[in-house]
């Protein structure tokens, strides 16, 4: 794998890195070895003179040590940290297009969150420490080999069981466990996220004890698991330790069968423990290794996803001036085991014409919508702007000129003003108390305050204050086509019929798409389009189907007759 890939341009920072806490553990080598030289040697009280060179060196190594471990840190971190950072846009950049991420959001945040980590722990606690263990390693058997070469290939053999073993054999036993421990992550991460967001459907029908009991039985099964690899990781670094104390004692041994001296000795024993010490933490590195090379897997199959909805390589040059929707013989399929949502479904929408689209629950009318916006993607037909065929443009571009009302919308947490502005960013307050007026949110909005927090944390928003704040939304917004999907759902009647009143007052002349179960006003509009399973079933204009047997007509009746009885 090309680290350099992940920490673009910034090869050189990576090096210094490198360099700097090679150099600090070269430092605390040369610190012992001084060290251990000058008192061993000034046991033996030779004059100040000849102690002078270590005594300096001592002092050098001492100070250097912590500097370049300074340096490290800062070059280290400073690369790690960019590289997570350049992980985590990638990964936004792979999911935007992705369109609306469904119950897969609790997995995706802890991806998000966990795997961009495992960037920054690659580099940190991975890539720098097994670097700077490789050159300490080295310089210390350079040591050994100029003093006696029978103690350096001890070293060697030590080092090698401590610093390429026991981390490749903690890296394969966490492999083997990474399998069975990201589902069980995954898995309370979903488990959690639906007790926060479905707290109060799981209060209402007394679920909660048992969604708590799964949540709780999901994170002991990630603990035992977690539990196992610890205990593991601490034997790994116990049986380092042992490796470092036999080594170091046969090294003394082999020192005095060959005779060396004590100086010398002392020397070559304490550089070697001293070497290991950034070799004993390779063990657990290996461990998170196989973390990270999992977790890296992981983001790479989330960029490799395509998008829901693809965009073109290069995209056509978005159509000028008024603009015509073609829709032909749309077929949409959510699912490939399932029948399409729409099958074939055309439609016309020339500039100024005014469309409902009415239908039983599922009949496909919000997928009509997402498929105009481009968040479904079409299987056959088309959808053609000015004869040019949507997916030939951009996504954002069909969606700059075609968007509206969506049927779930949401609330940031945000200010109530933020909220609005979303659609609009450059509107002034006027524009927006227009946009409020037109979706009858003004006396909520009076009373709440444009400045107040809305959404998680802030201040709750009823189900009909949403859906009039998203209808305001996109008023500010204003589109050239605007689309609208039951812009009046879970309003009162008198309320909901105001609103309907006034949104097709307020759209007279203008290019739109509404999506509505309440037929009263329809009349107003220039075609009705009845959808039932995915295709229409009647079109024409209000006074027509009213008088044609069929759904619209069963529906008018039943709307006529509760409105008789009101
Ligand atoms: N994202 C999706 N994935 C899978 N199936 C979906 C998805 N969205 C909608 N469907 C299915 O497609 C069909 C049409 O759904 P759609 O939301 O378009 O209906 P609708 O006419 O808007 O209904 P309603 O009046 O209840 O809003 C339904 O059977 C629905 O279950
Ligand atoms: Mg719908």
């Amino acid at each position: 794998m090309n680290v350099l890939r992940l920490a673009p341009g910034m090869g050189r920072r990576l090096l210094v890195a490198v360099a700097a806490g090679a150099a600090a553990e070269l430092a605390a080598v040369g610190l012992i070895g001084a060290a251990a030289w000058l008192i061993t040697r000034a046991a033996q009280q030779p004059s100040l003179a000849a102690l002078s060179v270590a005594i300096v060196a001592v002092r050098a190594f001492a100070t250097t040590r912590g500097l370049f471990r300074y340096g490290e840190r800062l070059a280290g971190h400073e690369v790690a940290l960019r590289a997570q950072a350049s992980a985590r846009e990638r990964l936004y950049e792979a999911l935007v297009p992705a369109g609306p991420l469904g119950r897969r959001g609790a997995d995706l945040l802890s991806r998000m969150v966990d795997d961009t980590d495992a960037v920054q722990d690659l580099l940190v606690r991975c890539l720098l420490p097994a670097a700077a263990a490789a050159v300490t390693a080295a310089a210390a058997i350079a040591v050994g080999a100029f003093l006696l070469p029978a103690a350096a290939l001890v070293l060697l053999a030590g080092l090698l069981v401590a610093g390429v073993v026991l981390p490749a054999c903690t890296a394969a036993a966490a492999r083997r466990r990474s399998t069975r421990l990201a589902p069980a992550r995954a898995e309370l991460a979903a488990g959690v996220a639906d007790l926060v967001h479905g707290a109060a459907d799981l209060a209402a029908y007394g679920a909660t004890e048992r969604a708590l009991e799964a949540a709780a039985r999901a994170d002991a099964r990630l603990a035992a698991l977690e539990r196992r690899q610890t205990r593991a990781n601490a034997a790994a670094l116990a049986l380092g330790t042992l490796v470092q104390g036999l080594t170091v004692a046969a090294i003394v041994l082999v020192a005095q069968a060959a005779g060396i001296g004590q100086v010398a000795t002392a020397v070559l024993a304490l550089t070697a423990l001293v070497s290991f010490e950034p070799v004993l933490p390779l063990a657990a590195a290996g461990e998170r290794l196989a973390g990270v090379m999992a977790a890296l897997r992981r983001l790479r199959e989330i960029r490799a996803t395509p998008p829901a909805v693809p965009g073109p390589a290069t995209p056509a040059a978005p159509p000028e001036g008024p603009l015509t929707v073609r829709v032909d013989d749309l077929v949409v399929r959510h699912d490939p085991a399932l029948p399409p949502a729409l099958d074939g479904v055309s439609l016309t929408l020339p500039p100024g014409r005014r469309v409902a689209v009415v239908g039983p629950s599922g009949a496909g009318k919000s997928t009509l919508l997402s498929a105009l916006m481009r968040t479904a993607d079409i299987e056959s037909g088309s959808i053609r702007l000015n004869d040019v065929d949507v997916r030939d443009l951009a996504p954002d571009d069909v969606r700059a000129r075609m968007t509206g009302l969506t049927q779930d919308p949401y609330v940031f947490r945000a200010s109530l003003r933020d909220n609005l502005r979303l659609a609009g960013p450059d509107a002034g307050q006027e524009e927006l108390a227009d946009a409020v007026r037109r979706a009858r949110l003004e006396t909520w909005v009076e009373r709440t305050g444009w400045d107040t927090t809305l959404g998680e944390d802030g201040r709750t928003v009823s189900g009909g204050q949403l859906q009039r704040l998203a209808l305001a939304r996109a008023l500010l917004h204003d589109p050239e086509i605007l689309l609208l999907d039951e812009p009046a759902e879970s309003l009162d009647e008198p309320t909901a019929d105001a609103l309907m009143a006034d949104l097709l007052d307020a759209t007279r002349g203008r290019t739109t798409l509404l999506v509505t179960h309440r037929l009263r006003g329809l009349e107003q509009v220039d075609e009705i389009i009845v959808l039932e399973s995915g295709r229409v079933t009647q079109r024409g204009h209000h006074d027509t189907l009213t008088t044609t047997p069929g759904y619209y007509h069963d529906l008018w009746t039943s709307e006529t007759l509760t409105a008789g009885t009101r």
